[in-house]
């Protein structure tokens, strides 16, 4: 059953937890809602290409499990409200795949704390920098508000999709890290 969100939240009651093979089914559950409801640039085909081949449960599992995926998902009262998945290290940098909050709880500081937790982890490993695109013109604001970079426009790229480029500087290329 369904567990109904709450509009407001005391900060304590929201928690980040690690996406992991044990809450995957959990998190496919939201990321098929916030998927149908958040991002109206995937019109329903392109949003039933996603699921069912490009980013599947399986697609999931078997990144998780190899670690080339490393993400996180916000939680509120047990429920999944947001999640974050990017690339493990490659170069010093990690490039995230899908950011995203449930509508109802979007505009509350969440999307913020999920991409300060993706940059800890990041600088943990080693890394230098963040990467990102974004299909979604309105995201633009969030990711400058959040120290981001804009790198640039690709007039229909994926999907034939116009996409906007992001990026943040995290520290200094190490060699150590990334040819090791
Ligand atoms: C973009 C998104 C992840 C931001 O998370 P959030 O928790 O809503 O953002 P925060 O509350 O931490 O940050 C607030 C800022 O984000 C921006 N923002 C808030 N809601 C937004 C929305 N629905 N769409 C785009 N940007 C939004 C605004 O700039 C806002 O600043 P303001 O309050 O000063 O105007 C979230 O709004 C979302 O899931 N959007 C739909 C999916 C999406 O576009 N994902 C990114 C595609 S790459």
């Amino acid at each position: 059953m369904e567990v109904k969100i709450r509009e407001n939240f005391q900060k304590n009651d929201l928690k980040i937890k690690k996406l992991s093979l044990k809450n995957l089914d959990d998190f496919f559950v939201v990321f098929k809602r916030v998927l149908s409801t958040c991002f109206p640039e995937y019109c329903g085909d392109l949003n039933q290409f996603i699921i069912k081949k490009d980013y599947t449960k399986k697609v999931f599992f078997q990144k998780l499990k190899k670690n080339e995926w490393l993400g996180f998902v916000a939680k509120i009262k047990g429920e999944i409200v947001g999640f974050l998945v990017a690339d493990s290290l490659y170069g010093g940098v990690s490039y995230c795949h899908w950011i995203a909050v449930k509508k109802e709880l979007q505009g509350r500081g969440i999307g913020t704390i999920l991409l300060k937790t993706w940059e800890e982890k990041v600088k943990k490993l080693g890394g230098h920098k963040l990467m990102l695109i974004t299909q979604s013109p309105k995201s633009g604001k969030f990711y400058l508000k959040n120290n981001f970079k804009y790198t640039g426009f690709e007039e229909k790229a994926w999907f034939g999709l116009d996409c906007w480029k992001y990026g943040k500087l995290i520290g200094e290329p190490n060699p150590k890290v990334f040819l090791n």
